[in-house]
Formats: structure tokens, sequence, C-alpha cells
């Protein structure tokens, strides 16, 4: 079976990083059309010293000149690669912590690309306060590809319009698209908001796609969105988009919101490909972004470099996907055998030469180690130690139960639990939200176990899954330097979600389950 799916990783997913790309193309002749060459960069914004100051849209424009210089030598960098689309990160032109007044200069004027045809770099002059859009639809023009970036826009409202602001305009946080002439072919408003007082939400969802010759429908959301239904998960379902221009500015949080494991897990879960920018602000905490194909990511994290970073990456134009590539009722690996008659209730039976030793279920929990509570990602997870060299745990909250299946090659020092949450997160967002995290303890004591830690050495071969009420299942899969790694299966089982590996290539930062019931927050 892996080697069924090794073959697929090779037809259908390049793997090859920018150093890589000569290699890949040579190799690649005959297949051309069914591959494009996306990029991404992660760019440190020049910020507003002071965001709370009230400045003239010239200094406003001064200042994100700055940003789009940068841009513009990207673009001729990744046109250089035979790029066919470039993302940029949110905020990377105007910056953060604006206030609804200060951002004012930096807002261009934003024409729905539903309403009206337009090229700003050819039609300067057809609307006032458009330098940004004017600019960018340039740098398409002149590295002939396709992009995608995130400013602020104003739309002027009349008082007769209900949900019109005091100040008679909407202010959003939007992305846009070009196509490789210049045109302007998307435009997105931010609709989850992150504590963004400066911005308005759109009264209607946009729900917005554009079409590129190279590989279909793009669709595009903005940073927090990816955690919500709307308009992420609709898009991909009720358009049947491929793949996701998505610029972000997300600060990590670990074990279980990591910018690059988030942004891998959306796209594992859904089989699409996601275009991740973020911004570049480590001492915010802000850095990852990728190129994320359903098996492979090309990603970036770093909290050392100062400078902003572009990836480039060769990706197939139908992305193929893990789940449903298998028959898991064939399967005849002894682990998931194991797994299936663990799911099953039935007793585990082994036959070597002299005898069949069975193993019931139940039987593992008559030794259970001690369930105990930890604070991970501000939300109180039940939990329970993983120890010894293999064993089967469970842990359940309210109505969710999660089991860990597990062998270990060899023992480390580390402490590794096994946790569950089934509850509405009320911190930096509200999202009710159903876990099973397999994580690594920041040190020896349970009190420890979700804390931020992203080195180290335990390896595991495991099942894990759970018996979730949502059919929104991300897969979060983390390992030791901030790498990522691709599960060999997923999928449903006996209305349980269950993701398996087996011979990791770095210790286990987190696997876990991040399940999401949209319908109650
Ligand atoms: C923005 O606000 C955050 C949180 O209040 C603060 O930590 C950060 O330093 C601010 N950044 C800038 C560039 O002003
Ligand atoms: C742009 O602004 C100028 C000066 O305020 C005004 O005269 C002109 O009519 C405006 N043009 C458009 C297209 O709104
Ligand atoms: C520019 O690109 C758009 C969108 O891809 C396309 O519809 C249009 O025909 C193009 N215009 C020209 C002049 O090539
Ligand atoms: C899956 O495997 C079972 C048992 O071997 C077989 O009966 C079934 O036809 C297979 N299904 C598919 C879709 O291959
Ligand atoms: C976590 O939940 C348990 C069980 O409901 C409770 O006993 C404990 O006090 C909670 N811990 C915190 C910090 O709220
Ligand atoms: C999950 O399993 C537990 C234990 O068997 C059960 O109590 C709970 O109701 C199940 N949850 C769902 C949603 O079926």
């Amino acid at each position: 079976m892996s080697g069924a799916r090794t073959a697929h990783a090779l037809v259908f997913l390049l793997g090859c990083s920018a150093l890589a790309l000569g290699v890949c193309s040579a190799s690649l002749e005959h297949g051309e059309a069914e591959y494009y060459v996306a990029a991404v960069y992660e760019h440190r914004s020049v910020l507003s010293p002071n965001p709370l100051e009230l400045s003239s849209r010239q200094q406003a424009l001064e200042l994100m000149k700055q940003n789009l210089d940068v841009y513009e030598q990207q673009v001729m960098a990744a046109a250089q690669k035979g790029a066919h689309i470039i993302v940029f990160p949110e905020d990377g032109i105007h910056g953060f912590n604006f206030t609804r007044t200060s951002i004012y200069p930096f807002l261009d004027l934003m024409p729905s690309p539903r309403l009206v045809s337009w090229n700003p770099c050819l039609e300067p002059f057809r609307f006032n306060d458009t330098e940004v859009l004017q600019r960018l639809s340039c740098m398409a023009i002149k590295g002939k590809m396709f992009l995608v970036a995130n400013l602020g826009t104003k739309q002027p409202c009349l008082g007769s319009d209900p949900g019109c602001p005091q100040d008679g305009r909407y202010q959003f946080n939007t992305n846009v698209a070009f196509s490789d002439n210049g045109t302007l072919v998307g435009r997105y408003r931010k609709h989850n908001l992150y504590f963004e007082e400066a911005f308005d939400s759109p009264a209607d969802v946009d729900l917005t796609t554009f079409d590129t010759p190279f590989a279909g429908k793009f669709g595009m959301f903005t940073c927090f969105d990816i955690l919500f239904f709307d308009p992420a998960v609709r898009l991909l379902r009720d358009f049947e988009v491929k793949h996701i221009a998505y610029p972000t500015a997300w600060m990590n949080q670990l074990p279980l919101l990591a910018a690059i494991e988030i942004q891998k897990a959306f796209a594992t879960a859904f089989g699409v490909t996601v275009l991740a920018a973020n911004i570049h602000h480590p001492t915010l905490g802000m850095t990852g972004s990728g190129i994320h194909t359903p098996l492979k990511s090309f990603w970036y994290h770093n909290m050392d470099d100062p400078e902003g970073h572009l990836i480039i990456a060769r990706v197939a134009t139908n992305p193929q996907g893990l789940v449903g590539t298998e028959n898991t009722t064939s399967e005849m690996d002894p682990s998931h055998r194991k797994f299936l008659k663990v799911l099953s209730g039935d007793p585990y039976c082994e036959k070597d030469a002299q005898e069949v030793r069975c193993d019931e279920a139940a039987k593992w929990n008559l030794n259970a180690p001690p369930t105990f509570h930890s604070e991970m990602m501000y939300d109180n997870f039940t939990l329970v130690p993983v120890w010894g060299k293999e064993g089967h745990l469970q842990v359940c909250s309210n109505s969710l139960c999660c089991h860990l299946l597990f062998e270990r090659p060899a023992l480390s020092k580390e402490l590794y639990a096994l946790g569950v949450f089934d509850g509405l997160h009320t911190v930096h967002g509200t999202y009710y939200v159903q876990a099973c995290a397999l994580v690594k303890c920041g040190g020896a004591g349970f009190e420890t176990c979700g804390q931020e830690i992203s080195e180290a050495e335990g390896l595991f071969d495991f099942h894990l899954w759970g018996n979730f009420s949502t059919l929104y299942v991300f897969p979060l899969f983390l390992t030791s330097g901030m790498t990522l790694d691709t599960p060999d299966q997923l999928g449903w089982e006996s209305d349980h979600y269950f993701l398996r590996k087996r011979g990791l290539s770095s210790g286990l930062v987190t696997a876990a389950l991040y399940g999401r019931l949209y319908e109650r927050n």
C-alpha cells in the first residue's frame, strides 16, 4: 500500500524546492501541462513607527512604497524562476495596530471587479486613491504572472444603508488578485476579523474565486478565516476550488496552531493546495509560510533571520490527497489490523508459532495510567501520560473519546501525553473545538503538558483516533525543529476519524486531530 502511495506522490506531486527547480523541469518535460510554478513571499513589512498617529495620504503612500518596492523585486525574482502566480501576506503593505481613523490615509478606493472591468496599471485615472492597486497591477504585468496581495480599502456608503458606519465609509481588510495582464480579477474582504478595530466585516460573505489558464479556479481567504466555515469551507464545497491563495499575518501558537501546522492541515484535510504567505516579524511570533499540497509541503519558518523569504515550488494542477486513496478493509499492515480490531471491540489475537495470544481492548485499561488536567492553548485538556514502549490509551471529555495505539522503537526521557478537549475555546477568539492531541510536554511534570516546545526526540508508530461529532477535522502534525510530516493515512472508520503514521523522520512535537464544530460558535 505504501508503495502505491509513493507512486502517487511521484507522479502527481513534485518534490522540488527552489534549488532543485531546474532538475525538476528537466525530468518533467512530457507532463508540462499538469504542473504550475507557485511563489509565496514571507515579507518583513516596514511598519509605521506609530500606527496610532494620524498621517497624510502622501506620508502613507511613502511608507507603503517601501513595501511595494520589495514586492516588485520579489515578483521579478519569481518571474526568473517561471512563477505563474505569487502570493503576498496580509498587512504586508500597510502594517497593523491602526485605529479606524489612523488607517484611513492607507486605504485605496476599491471598486468591485464584478461591477467594473478594470486594469489599474493601464487605466490609472479611472478612480482616485488607487495608487496601491495601480502599483500591484503594474507588477503583475511586469512579471507576467497572477498576483495576490492584501491591502486596506475603503468604500463610501450612504446614511440610507443601515449598516453604514457613522463616518460614512466601510473599511475592509482586502485581498486582491490580478491576472498576468494586470486586470483586476478578484476581491475578497476579510470576514472573520481578528480584533481589527480599523476594519469592518462585509455584510455578506465574499465567496471569491478567480480563473487561471494554468490551474483553473483559485479561491481566496485571509488568516483567521481558516478556522471558520465561511468562506473557507463553503468555497471548497460549493465552488470546487482546488487551490487557495492565503495571505495571513499569523502569530504562532504551539502546540496546535503554529502557522505552517494549520496551513498544511487545511491542505491535507481538504485535498487542496494552499499558497500561504505570512508576514515575517519573529519578535511578534510571526513567521511560517508555505506552498502546501495535501501530501507535500515547501515551507519556511525562521525565528532568527530578520529578512523576508521567497518560496517557489512546482505543484500539480490537480492535487492528489490522502483521503480515500486506500481500501482500508484490505489493509494487511499488522498495526492497522490491530487498530481495526480495537475499534470493533473484538479481542485482538496475535498468532505466533506456539500459541494464540489475545488482548482484549478493555484489558489495556486495567493498568490505565492516571488522567490529569492541564492547560493547552488556553483550554482545559484532560490528559493521560504516554508511558512504556507500546499500548492503547483512551481519554474522554464530554462526548469525545480519543484513542492512541502506539509502539515506540526506542524510549526517550521525554514526557508525552494524550489529551482531549471538547468545548468552546474562548481566548483570542471564540470557536467550538473537539481535539485529540498527542503532544510532547514542556518538562517532566504533568502541568507542563500543553506548553510551547518545538524540539523533540520521541519516535512513535501510531494510530490516533476519536469519535468526532463533526466532519471537519484537521490533522496537525509537527515534528522537531518546526518541521512538517505527512500522515500515512487518514479518514473515517466506523464513525471514528483516524490518522496513522509509521517511521517518523524526526522527534514528534504534535500529532493532533483538531475538529471544528462550526455551527456551535
Ligand atoms: C502591536 O500591538 C501588539 C499588541 O498590542 C504589540 O505587542 C506590538 O508591539 C504592536 N506592534 C507594533 C508594530 O506596533
Ligand atoms: C479625483 O479627485 C479630483 C480632486 O479632488 C476630482 O476633481 C476628480 O473629479 C476626482 N476623480 C474621480 C474619478 O473621482
Ligand atoms: C487579461 O486577463 C483577463 C483575465 O485573465 C482576461 O479575461 C482578458 O481577456 C485579458 N486581456 C487581454 C487584453 O489579454
Ligand atoms: C476493498 O477490499 C475488500 C476486501 O478485500 C473488497 O471486497 C472490496 O471490493 C475492496 N473495495 C475496493 C473499492 O477496492
Ligand atoms: C479542568 O477541568 C476539570 C474537570 O472538569 C476541573 O476539575 C478543573 O478544575 C479544571 N481546571 C481548571 C484550571 O479550570
Ligand atoms: C464517543 O464515545 C463515548 C464512549 O464510548 C460515548 O460516551 C460518546 O457518546 C461517543 N460520542 C459520540 C458523539 O458518539
